[in-house]
């Protein structure tokens, strides 16, 4: 039995499906169960809980030997000990990349002290660093429903964002293949965007005439320039140094990773 935190979200979702379609039993956490409708249909065994409720955790691990688990779901230690009590025999842990690009960051250092964690837990696991998810842009989802012109403070930095289907995609390898313990992969996607770049992407699937303006707001500037790392998700633009286009996700999965247009035309109802 496979133990899916982050189920509902932008990765657990795939992950959930993917790894059903290899036949793998799983068990998706959810904190409301309307999130995971249409998973029980599919012979996921949904379970509804808190991973911050200790007896939630206790109950949550019978007869589970592999986890995936995330950041911000609950205290690592608390998850990474209930998994060990319960026998747990494999964890893919997912933190950030930039553990590696801005490791004195908050979320840098976040990641760095959650794979230690895991470490010291003695558990075998493997560590996805992803770098910024193409679901970052489903914050300019209300703009470009409106006028079509989505405004923020600054342009950033280009970006190889990722499609977290993709991230999905090596968890599933790793929970579900021997060869990946003690491993750490750094994810990109396949190609430096700007928003500009998204704008145009999205421009073109929509069929609608969209921009991006950059508004320059002081005060948001001085956030931005003191917490990059904390604000990047919210605009949706990235605003750290690129770690540059990495092929770590082709050489795990044998192809390339999806592109922003793709993840874009997967998910055109989002922005319509
Ligand atoms: N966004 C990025 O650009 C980016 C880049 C690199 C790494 N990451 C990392 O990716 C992770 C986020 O993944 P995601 O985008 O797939 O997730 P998401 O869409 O943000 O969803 C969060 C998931 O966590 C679950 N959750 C949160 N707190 C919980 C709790 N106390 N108990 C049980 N479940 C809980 C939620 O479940 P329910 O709401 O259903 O209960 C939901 O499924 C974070 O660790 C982040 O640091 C993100």
């Amino acid at each position: 039995m496979i133990l899916v935190t982050g189920a509902t979200g932008n990765m657990g979702r795939h992950l959930v499906r993917q790894l059903r379609e290899a036949g793998a039993a799983v068990r998706a956490v959810t904190r409301n169960a309307s999130k995971a409708e249409g998973m029980a249909s599919a012979g996921v065994e949904v379970a509804v809980g808190d991973l911050t409720e200790p007896a939630f955790l206790d109950r949550v691990f019978t007869g589970v030997d592999a986890l995936f688990t995330l950041l911000e779901v609950g205290d690592p230690k608390a998850v990474l000990a209930a998994a060990k009590r319960a026998g747990v025999k494999r964890v893919v842990l997912v933190t950030s990349l930039l553990a590696q690009t801005l490791p004195n960051g908050f979320v840098g250092q976040l990641s760095l002290g959650c794979e230690q964690v895991m470490r010291d837990s003695g558990l075998p696991g493997t560590v996805l660093r992803p770098w910024e998810f193409a679901t970052n842009t489903l914050a300019w989802a209300d703009e470009i429903r409106g006028g079509g012109i989505v405004r923020k403070p600054s342009a950033g930095l280009p970006s190889p964002v990722i499609d977290p289907a993709d991230v999905a995609a090596i968890a599933a390898k790793a929970l579900l293949e021997t060869g990946h313990e003690g491993r750490t992969y750094a994810l990109t996607g396949p190609a430096e965007l700007l928003p500009q770049d998204k704008i145009r992407v999205l421009s073109a699937i929509l069929g609608r005439a969209l921009h991006f303006e950059e508004n320059g707001d002081p005060e948001k500037l001085e956030q931005i320039r003191l917490t990059p790392d904390q604000v990047s998700e919210g605009f949706g633009v990235c605003f750290m140094t690129s770690p540059g286009v990495l092929s770590t996700v082709e050489n795990v999965l044998g192809r390339p990773p999806r592109t922003y247009q793709q993840w874009a035309a997967s998910n055109a109802n989002a922005f319509r």
